[in-house]
């Protein structure tokens, strides 16, 4: 196997071991608590649904910032969207290449930015759905009754309070884009462990330098 090193990046990176700043391991983390509690343990369209939905929305709108004011490898600039270089990553993979990459590799990059689109349109729908956090909340307390009355019946239909609205639709297909995404990344995430080694995951645990 041969070890190259990817002269596509600008010197401004070195090679050396992938470590994230701060503000990425917190905002990673903090998104995977969100997803989880929203996922297993609140009430679909309930208060503290919606609550954590805003915390979500605060942490990848700083993560955002951070994309165009933090450090070199946290830029939007040092992992663009581009298929061609993904392409190539995948290339380089099927010939044993190995390449280093101080940023997200051009196929995690793809993958970041599908999480965050996706993540995007939950928060969109979310927020549409339920209004934001100084609107009254009549719509959304409404929704919390239409929630529990949307047991389903005992032939197995759905009540009438579990009607889909439009927007609960994209939602929900959004979501369940979301967890596919989520597999496959961590799916990734193994698959770059193998072959680079324990850095990958070690450098997003928080606390490790
Ligand atoms: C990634 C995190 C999230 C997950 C996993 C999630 C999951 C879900 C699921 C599975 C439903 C049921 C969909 C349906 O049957 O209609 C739902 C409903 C709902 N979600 Fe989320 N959600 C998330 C984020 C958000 C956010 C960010 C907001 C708003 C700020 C939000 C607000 C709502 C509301 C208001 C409903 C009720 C929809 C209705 O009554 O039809 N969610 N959510
Ligand atoms: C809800 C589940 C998860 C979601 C939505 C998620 C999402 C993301 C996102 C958006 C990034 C880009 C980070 C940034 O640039 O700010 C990322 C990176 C990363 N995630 Fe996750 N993640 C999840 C779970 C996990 C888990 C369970 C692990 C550990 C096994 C993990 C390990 C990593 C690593 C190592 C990176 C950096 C990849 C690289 O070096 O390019 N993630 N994840």
């Amino acid at each position: 196997m041969t070890t190259t090193l990817d002269t596509r990046l600008p010197p401004a990176y070195p090679p050396r071991r992938r470590n994230w700043d701060p503000v990425v391991k917190l905002t990673h983390w903090s998104v995977v608590a969100a997803i989880l509690a929203n996922a297993l343990a609140t009430e679909e369209g309930s208060s503290a649904h919606v609550w954590v939905g805003y915390a979500l929305a605060a942490v990848l709108a700083l993560r955002l910032l951070w994309g165009l004011i933090g450090p070199a490898e946290a830029r939007f600039t040092a992992f663009p969207p581009s298929p061609r270089r993904a392409l190539a990553h995948i290339r380089d993979i099927g010939s044993g290449k190995a390449s280093h990459h101080a940023s997200h590799n051009p196929l995690g990059a793809l993958m970041v930015y599908a999480i965050w689109s996706c993540l995007g349109v939950i928060i969109a729908t979310g927020i549409a759905m339920a209004g934001l956090p100084n609107q009254p909340r009549e719509g959304a307390e409404l929704r919390e009754t239409v929630a529990a009355a949307s047991v389903e019946r005992e032939d197995g239909e759905e009540g009438e309070g579990g009607k889909e609205s439009p927007l609960g639709e994209v939602h929900e297909s959004a979501v369940n884009l979301l967890y596919l995404l989520i597999v496959l990344h961590i799916a990734g995430v193994a698959f770059e462990t193998r072959r680079n080694g324990r850095d990958v995951v070690l450098a997003m645990v928080p606390g490790n330098r």
